[in-house]
């Protein structure tokens, strides 16, 4: 009997259909060649769903959702159907509901891919960004007063709890040893760099700082070192090559993760999984993208990063060696050069990149 996964698939709005087709594409492909099985289920929630129904998804979506091995997320969003705050919402359930605290965002760049940022190479950029993805300043906590009158106002109240910053800093620090990246200075089997804005956020960032130099205690084998989120965004530019973990609270993870996808080559390339590492729930992989409406069923759009999600769902069940063949693969058809997407500068159509990677695993 082989091992069968178990998938529930939330193509969502936009190209979110023809990138999550390719990614299945790929995914089945190497379940076959190495001899696991994949189940999908599909639900078709999302902004047209909203249009018929007036929500988003049924009320019961994480009962639905629950006992998947893993769930796979396309893309969510169209504002000329709904608007952005409340179709994302969607997203924002899955993520806190099922408490998928650590969302994992690998900056790394494939061979053949152009960047902007020069100082970025394929051998050097290998940064994995550890989001905290349930709390924060996503805690959805606030309110609208006195409105309709000159006095009107908005608060929003960003909420860090001891709990929620120790668990995904130290998954954070974990991380760091079992990647080994290693560290110029010697001793350390890595780093894990500290996003703060402790400076200003006297409250909120002052306490994530403690917990950071608490957890750090227990990993003396990690380098330890504090940069603020303003100035991350400049190293990042300045000095790619330097980072390993960078460790982050909900909005900083967000907004550093999009100048990372720029250094990787675009939002094309960009995937992250939001992992519950406790597996009392499923864990959700998703391009970091949006759904970019207006390519919506041209065919037309980069399905390397809803590939790279799949893959590392593929990682997160276990299958290490399938999930490895597919990174192999993106790499020979990325530096092969001759399959590429039109923000690539070429004339490919997503199908078909989806095509030759399931063929490079094939061969591989
Ligand atoms: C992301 C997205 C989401 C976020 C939006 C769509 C709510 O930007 O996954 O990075 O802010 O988390
Ligand atoms: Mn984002």
């Amino acid at each position: 009997m082989s091992t069968t996964y178990n998938i529930g698939v939330i193509p969502g709005d936009g190209v979110g259909k023809e990138i999550t087709r390719e990614a299945l594409k790929v995914l089945d492909v190497t379940a076959e060649k190495y001899g696991f099985c994949v189940q999908y289920e599909h639900f078709d929630w999302g902004c047209d769903y909203y249009l018929k129904h007036g929500i988003m998804n049924p009320g019961n979506m994480l009962d639905t959702l629950k006992d998947f091995d893993a769930i796979y997320l396309g893309c969510i969003g169209d504002a000329n159907k709904v608007p952005d705050h409340i179709s994302l919402k969607l997203l924002l359930d899955i993520r806190k509901g099922f408490d998928q605290y650590a969302n994992l965002r690998p900056i790394k760049l494939y061979p053949g891919v152009y960047t902007p940022v020069k100082t970025a190479t394929p051998e050097n950029l290998d940064i994995l960004v550890i989001r905290e993805n349930t709390e924060g300043e996503y805690s959805s906590v606030g309110g609208f007063f006195k409105m309709g009158t000159p006095d009107a106002f908005a608060i929003q109240t960003g909420i860090f709890t001891y709990k929620g910053c120790e668990r995904v800093i130290r998954y954070a620090f974990e991380m760091c040893k079992k990647r080994n990246k290693g560290c110029p200075d010697n001793g350390y089997v890595g780093m894990v760099t500290n996003c703060t804005k402790s400076n200003a956020l006297n409250y909120s960032m002052v306490f994530w700082d403690s917990i950071y130099n608490e957890v750090a205690k227990d990993f003396p084998m990690v380098k330890t070192e504090m940069a603020l989120v303003d100035a991350i965004t400049m190293w990042f530019v300045k000095k790619p090559d330097y980072f390993d973990v960078v460790v982050a609270s909900n909005l900083f993870g967000d907004i550093i993760t999009d100048l990372g996808a720029m250094i990787q080559g675009g939002m094309g390339f960009a995937a992250g999984g939001n992992i519950n590492p406790e597996q009392t729930y499923p864990s959700m992989f998703e391009p970091i993208h949006g759904s970019a409406p207006k390519y919506e069923g041209k065919n037309v759009i980069n399905p390397i990063a809803s590939i790279e999600a799949a893959r590392m769902m593929l990682e997160h069940l276990g299958e290490e060696q399938a999930s490895a063949n597919i990174g192999t693969a993106v790499k020979t058809v990325l530096a092969a050069g001759q399959v590429r997407t039109r923000d690539m500068g070429g004339g490919s159509t997503t199908s078909e990149v989806g095509d030759a990677i399931a063929e490079a695993v094939r061969k591989n």
